[in-house]
């Protein structure tokens, strides 16, 4: 025997290399069905987290105004009044949306509503897809096009509604959805520039006293509108 045939690796027959091979691909065939099942035992349990989850423990320090989507955070005051003018103006079996208002919307929902599984948020920013269902995804240049549409369309008894952009075409759009989603007397309260008073009277808005104020300050002269009477918010007098 020469020393090369005492060092080299003992060899295996063909068959049972054909066995060990069968083996080996048993076994990765069953890590995968394992990895499968985890995933989706995984998925289901974050989607139960996700509908369990305590909503009012969100808070807005979890996402940063992003300028490029126009976002300018109300201030803690304001944020607090327009969630407590809803609070006021709705009961347990009322439909809530805020459009492209998050703050007032965050605010609302950790103050525990009676509606809180009836409080649904309009947004383009996909970061508040943390509300799961509640969270709707909403972009003005498309305002008839939403998921649920056709169940909350002519049933919403309160909006708020602060658009993205101090234009017409931006307002006009919006309101389409405003129009679409609220109810034979419903209540909308809007925030939006002083410059949009008139195109907001052709929906019976009306300015009122109250001045919302941002986190960062806006040099825009931002106004909130109602088409009911309120008494937080008194109508400005005098308006033609
Ligand atoms: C002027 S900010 C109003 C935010 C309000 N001040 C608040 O604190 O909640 C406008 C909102 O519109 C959203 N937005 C941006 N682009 C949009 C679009 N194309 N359609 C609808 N909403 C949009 C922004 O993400 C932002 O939340």
């Amino acid at each position: 025997m020469s020393p090369t045939d005492s060092e080299s690796e003992p060899e295996l027959s063909s068959e049972t290399l054909k066995i060990l091979q069968q083996v080996m691909q048993a076994q990765q065939e069953q890590q995968e069905r394992f990895e499968q099942l985890r995933q989706q035992a995984q998925d289901r349990f974050d989607e139960a987290q996700k509908s369990n989850k305590d909503l009012s423990l969100i808070t807005m320090d979890l996402f940063r105004e992003d300028w490029q989507l126009s976002q300018f955070w109300y201030d803690e005051n304001t944020s607090e009044q327009l969630a407590r003018e809803v609070l006021e103006n709705s009961d347990k079996d009322s439909l809530v949306c805020c459009i492209s208002s998050p703050t007032a919307y965050v605010k609302l929902m950790s103050m525990k509503p009676l509606t809180q599984r009836n409080n649904f948020l309009f947004e383009y920013d996909t970061r508040f897809d943390v509300y799961g269902r509640q969270f709707i995804h909403y972009d003005y240049s498309h305002p008839l096009e939403f998921r649920l549409a056709e169940e909350l369309k002519s049933s919403v008894d309160f909006i708020v509604v602060d658009p993205p952009f101090l234009s017409e075409e931006c307002l006009t759009k919006t309101m389409e959805t405003v129009r679409f989603l609220l109810k034979e007397g419903g209540k909308v309260l809007l925030s939006t520039g002083a410059v949009m008073a008139p195109i907001a009277k052709k929906d019976g808005l009306l300015m009122t006293t109250f001045y919302p104020g941002h986190q960062n300050g806006l040099s825009n002269d931002f106004r909130c509108y109602l088409n009911y009477a309120s008494e937080r918010f008194p109508f400005k007098k005098d308006q033609k």
